[in-house]
């Protein structure tokens, strides 16, 4: 099942970060980020090579109201987003009948390494399981993002096993390790 979560009216606070619907004034931050290459190009995406191409994509964001802004609380300006996109169902078959969703994250290079993504997928895991009743969160790393491969055990996810994404931007197939977290141990 995937439930649809609207974050527009959303706004979750952690200890250094505010988590909240995307504006058009964060286009300036979001470009100067999402224009760094090998930044998005470890979630799957293109960096960006134009302000144009981060408005559309910002745009997009807000038209599907599924994705975080995640703000810095001490620079006041957004540093990265955080998604609650549909789990792919095939990759996860015994789970398929739980409310799940599958967050996918990207942060500005500029503040990798101090902990601040893990603090913000543990804010959204609560904000899933407590708020919105979601049973499981899924998510996937390309097999060699270490980083992001620490953020989800951290977050206690579950290895479930490996497969491939396709990304139609970058044309290339990305062997992928595959993990889930469940709100109940026995969920069935
Ligand atoms: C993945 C990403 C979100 C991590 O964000 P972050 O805020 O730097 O993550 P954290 O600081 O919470 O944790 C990073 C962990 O990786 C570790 N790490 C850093 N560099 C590493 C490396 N080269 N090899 C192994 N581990 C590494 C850190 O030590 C830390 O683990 P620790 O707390 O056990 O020491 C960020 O690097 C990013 O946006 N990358 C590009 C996009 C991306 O990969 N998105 C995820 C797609 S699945």
């Amino acid at each position: 099942m995937d439930p649809f979560i609207d974050i527009s009216n959303t706004t979750i606070e952690s200890e250094r970060l505010i988590l909240r619907y995307w504006q058009m004034g964060d286009l300036s931050d979001f470009y100067e980020y999402a224009s760094v290459p090998g930044v998005g190009e470890m979630a799957g995406w293109k960096h960006h090579e134009s302000m144009e191409e981060s408005k559309k994509i910002l745009s997009l964001f807000m038209e599907e109201k599924d994705v975080f802004a995640i703000v810095s609380k001490a620079e006041e300006k957004v540093i990265g987003s955080l998604g609650l996109k549909k789990s792919c169902t095939e990759a996860f078959p015994e789970y398929q009948k739980l409310k799940m969703k599958e967050i996918g994250y990207v942060l500005s290079k500029d503040y990798w390494g101090r902990g601040l993504m893990t603090e913000a997928v543990r804010r959204i895991i609560r904000f899933c399981f407590d708020t919105e009743g979601i049973e499981a969160l899924t998510v996937g790393h390309f097999i060699d993002n270490y980083r992001s491969k620490r953020v989800i055990e951290k977050c206690g996810f579950q290895y479930v096993g490996s497969g491939e994404f396709y990304s139609s931007q970058l044309q290339k197939s990305f062997p992928e390790m595959r993990y889930i977290l469940l709100n109940s141990p026995n969920p069935m």
